[in-house]
């Protein structure tokens, strides 16, 4: 009985915080586009997808004490001044390191009737595609880039995958709601989305990529990622060992079958297999992200309940506030809040730091600074394990049931002349 009442005092008490939380959602989105900070566009070209020019937010100063470094594929911290070289247009032109043999041969992949060579697979202007019948056709600026870039273009697909699940060291655009991802795109070219790391070149490039889609290509990559259905790709164990890595694009990847290596407060998110997902860019090839043992219980307790806890009958307020609040019980988002269950932990963790020092600073990310502005380093690793290992999400809604049953059940025995 006494745990009955505690599951209802947790649950109407999740309510309430969720309620008082979404009316501040709700209230900062009225005020979403403050006079001061909007300078309208000429001519409109956002065209009503409110790709309005904002002015850019000061450059937030990182802190990186906390940095996850795993999360943005380094060993260290950046030295002072440092920045990330300008990525080079992908092209077929041949590689002089390797033979053209190996090059110019086609391969296969099981469960594909696809042809492919190395310069197939690593021409980002003409994205390869393994598995048409995985996803919608291809609209050009997915398949090809924004056409204003020409020579220099590069296809969506060719990072985030023609099925947008993306890799950890980009993000999993697929099942985005569209709202969010043209505020995304606002927010790279405003200035008011970077990476806290000024080394990470692909943010970079995103940038670019964002300044130079036209609008239309904005809206046609928006309703195409955003009609894929959700499908993640990474395993989440829990382990005391992980396997030596090295460290390629901002990519780990294993060095040996077993795990020999303490984990440490880390986690380390390496292909399944390293052929298919470097080698081939197999779009349904996986990750397995070791995290370390007791992450995912304590992640959890962070995720659902914001770190609350009940001390002698007493509520004892957590860290923060439970993600459920806004992103939905199943974290599968919530209107234009977008779903986080399933995705790479070491995009998450990476998010989550960025939106903490600044560097990701749009307007409709305000609500989630307060969020993170109390977690350390080891509460993202946490977060982030429990958040990735999230999908399917039968539990959360398994739970939510509960809770509903045993306030239905509470009304039902109230005398009706006091309801
Ligand atoms: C060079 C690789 C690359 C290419 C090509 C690329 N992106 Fe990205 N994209 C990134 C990276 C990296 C991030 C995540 C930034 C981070 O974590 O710092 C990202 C993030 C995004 C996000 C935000 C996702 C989220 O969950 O918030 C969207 C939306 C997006 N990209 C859309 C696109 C579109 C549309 C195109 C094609 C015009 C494109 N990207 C091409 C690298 C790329
Ligand atoms: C008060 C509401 C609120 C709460 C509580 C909240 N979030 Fe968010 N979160 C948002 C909103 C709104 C966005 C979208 C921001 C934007 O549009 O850029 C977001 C974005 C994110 C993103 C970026 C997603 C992407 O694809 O890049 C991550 C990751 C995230 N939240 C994780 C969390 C975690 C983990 C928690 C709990 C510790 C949490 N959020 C709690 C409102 C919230």
């Amino acid at each position: 009985m006494r745990s009955r009442v505690g599951i209802l005092v947790f649950g109407m008490t999740c309510f309430i915080l969720g309620m008082v939380v979404m009316s501040n959602v709700d209230r900062l989105r009225g005020r979403r586009r403050p006079a001061a900070a909007v300078a309208q566009a000429p001519a409109a070209p956002g065209g009503g997808l409110g790709l309005d020019v904002v002015v850019p937010p000061p450059p937030a100063v990182v802190d990186f004490a906390g940095q996850p470094l795993w999360a943005y594929g380094f060993e260290r911290r950046p030295e002072p001044g440092e920045k990330a070289q300008p990525q080079g247009a992908p092209s077929r032109k041949l590689r002089p390191n390797e033979p053209e043999e190996e090059q110019t041969r086609k391969r296969t992949l099981a469960g594909s009737t696809a042809l492919y060579s190395l310069m197939d697979v690593r021409d980002g202007q003409h994205v390869i595609d393994w598995h048409p019948e995985d996803h919608p056709p291809m609209p050009d600026v997915i398949r090809h880039g924004p056409a204003r870039l020409g020579e220099k273009t590069r296809g969506c697909g060719s990072c985030h995958l023609p099925n947008g699940m993306g890799r950890p060291e980009n993000a999993a655009p697929a099942a985005l709601p569209k709202e969010y991802f043209v505020r995304q795109i606002r927010d790279f070219r405003s200035g008011a989305r970077r990476s806290a790391d000024p080394r990470k070149p692909n943010t970079n490039t995103m940038i670019d990529l964002a300044k130079a889609m036209s609008d239309e290509e904005v809206a046609q990559a928006a309703d195409y990622f955003s009609t894929i259905r959700w499908s993640p790709r990474v395993r989440v164990i829990e382990s005391p060992l992980v396997p030596k890595t090295k460290i390629a694009g901002n990519l780990f990847l294993a060095l040996e079958p077993t795990p020999t290596e303490p984990i440490g407060s880390r986690i380390i998110e390496v292909p399944e297999n390293e052929e298919r997902t470097e080698t081939l860019r197999d779009p349904r090839a996986g990750f397995v992200a070791y995290v370390p043992p007791g992450s995912l219980a304590r992640g959890k307790a962070l995720v659902t309940l914001g770190g609350m806890t009940i001390v002698k009958d007493q509520i004892v307020q957590g860290k923060t506030t439970a993600c459920t609040a806004c992103h939905g019980l199943d974290l599968m988002g919530v209107a234009d809040v977008p779903p986080i269950a399933g995705r790479s932990p070491s995009y998450i963790a990476r998010q989550l730091f960025d939106i903490q020092q600044g560097a990701r600073n749009g307007p409709s990310v305000q609500l989630m600074r307060l969020v993170v502005a109390k977690l350390t380093h080891d509460d993202m690793v946490d977060v982030a394990a429990y958040v990735a290992s999230a999908y399917p999400p039968p539990k959360a809604a398994a739970e939510k049931a509960a809770v509903e049953k045993v306030a239905v059940e509470r009304m039902a025995a109230i005398p009706p002349g006091r309801k």
